[in-house]
């Protein structure tokens, strides 16, 4: 995991680089993302899963020029869902053919640039899109790649907000009629499977299933393969044909706080790999290849936030506030899923008893939790600098100006130096949109 360490006076170490000289030179609030740790969870998803497979960064974590550079040099593919992360995995370099296209409202700009440039798939996700995909392919001259993105009726075990395969939900075209008979076939995924077929422009490669986020219980993959599965089978019955592709999605889970135990990319890879090959060989179908596609497992765990104190409000009998320079806009998922974070005095060490404290931020709302419930030394002052990890996904990429704030720069920590990637805004970069 990172190289998070004690070193003098009890402050926190990243990277070889004390967090005190890091809030020194970078300000805060920021994130620091250890580029080694990177690297290293990106080796481990592609070992695990191997020449036989494909692992698709889910660029929507977290994506930046200088991460799409590190995906591209570890051998990983990435996942897009709009024109600016593709905009910007191709500006930094990714070539277009280990790209994937999702979304479910994809405009004809999106999907004309797609074509153009040549992604290496398209995921569809409604019958409009498909003939929508088709008509721009064919007016290009080209026969697309795509996949048919299905919802396999799996609830995922994870908070509501954020599970995505419940029949109830936007995404994907449904394999049952409904919602009691998932495994009966004939639903809308067959119906596109048919009309994609039938279209010379695209050429089916094969079906995509994401069942949630931040999931533990590898259970869910498994009846999502076995689905998924189920639908290859009835489509080569049907058709005579055998699509080569399946992708199982992302969604698996990180340590937020010491109870989360997630599974390492091996055992993901292995039991995945099993289930699909089990699955195929009963039915008498050859093995697919497989696609997964992971964002927070990869990136999630490799940046904290460095937050400082500024107000310490002590509600005796209740808690301790303690507010921070930064809060919701950079970092939403507490207040937006109830999310669980630790935090951790990082800038000395302390003897002092734990006082129950919320962390909370700087904005005009009461609902700008950091951390909800945390133990923080009694000796805490205004000045002191906290770190809250496990923020590398969905926070700086959902990060907002609510209240005119300035995003915070993410900073890439490695071998004892650090360098800025993204940079912090500037009441310049505010005001430069602000045309009227
Ligand atoms: N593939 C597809 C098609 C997806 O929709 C997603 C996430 C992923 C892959 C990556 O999932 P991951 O491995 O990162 O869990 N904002 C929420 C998470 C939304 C995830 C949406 N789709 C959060 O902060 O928890």
């Amino acid at each position: 995991s990172q190289t998070v360490e004690r070193g003098t006076e009890g402050a926190v170490t990243v990277g070889g680089m004390d967090v005190r000289q890091l809030a020194e030179e970078f300000g805060t609030p920021a994130y620091f993302l250890d580029e080694a740790d990177f690297r290293a969870r990106c080796r481990a998803w592609r070992d695990a899963f191997g020449q036989g497979a494909d692992v698709f960064y889910a660029g929507k974590a977290f994506l930046s020029r200088a991460v799409v550079r590190w995906l591209y040099e570890e051998g990983l593919n990435l996942d897009v869902c709009s024109g600016g992360e593709l905009a910007t995995a191709l500006e930094a370099g990714m070539p277009a053919d280990r790209i994937a296209l999702h979304g479910n409202n994809k405009s004809v700009d999106e999907i004309t640039r797609a074509i153009e440039v040549g992604v290496g798939r398209i995921v569809l996700d409604s019958f409009q899109e498909i003939a929508r995909v088709a008509h721009i392919a064919g007016r290009l001259g080209r026969r697309q790649a795509v996949q048919i993105r299905v919802t396999v009726g799996v609830e995922a075990h994870t908070h509501e907000f954020i599970a995505t395969a419940h029949e109830d939900q936007k995404f994907g075209l449904a394999l049952g009629r409904g919602t009691s008979q998932p495994e009966a076939g004939g639903g809308q995924a067959a119906e596109a499977v048919r009309r994609v077929l039938k279209l010379d422009s695209l050429e089916l490669t094969g079906i995509h299933s994401h069942i949630g986020s931040q999931i533990f219980d590898m259970a869910g993959f498994e009846v999502s393969a076995r689905r998924v599965v189920g639908l290859l089978t009835e489509i080569r019955d049907e058709h005579g044909v055998e699509l080569p592709e399946i992708d199982l999605g992302g969604g698996l889970g990180i340590a937020y706080t010491p109870e989360d135990d997630p599974s390492e990319p091996h055992d993901i890879a292995k039991s995945l790999g099993d289930i699909v090959r089990r699955e195929c060989e009963s039915a008498g179908l050859a093995v697919p290849r497989l696609s997964v596609e992971p964002g927070r497992a990869i990136v999630g765990p490799t940046a904290f936030t460095l937050y400082e104190v500024g107000t310490i409000k002590e509600l005796e009998g209740l808690r301790t506030y303690v507010s921070v320079d930064g809060g919701m806009s950079d970092n939403i998922r507490t207040a937006l899923y109830d999310a669980e974070y630790s935090v951790a005095l990082a800038s000395r060490a302390s003897e002092a008893p734990p006082m129950l404290s919320r962390v909370v931020g700087k904005h005009c709302e009461s609902g700008d939790i950091v951390v909800r419930d945390a133990f923080l030394p009694a000796d805490l002052a205004p000045g002191d600098l906290l770190a809250v990890p496990a923020t590398g996904a969905y926070c700086r990429s959902m990060a907002s100006n609510y209240n005119h704030a300035l995003r915070p720069p993410v900073v890439a920590v490695k071998d004892g130096s650090a360098r800025t990637i993204v940079r912090r805004e500037t009441e310049e970069d505010l005001l430069r949109l602000d045309v009227g």
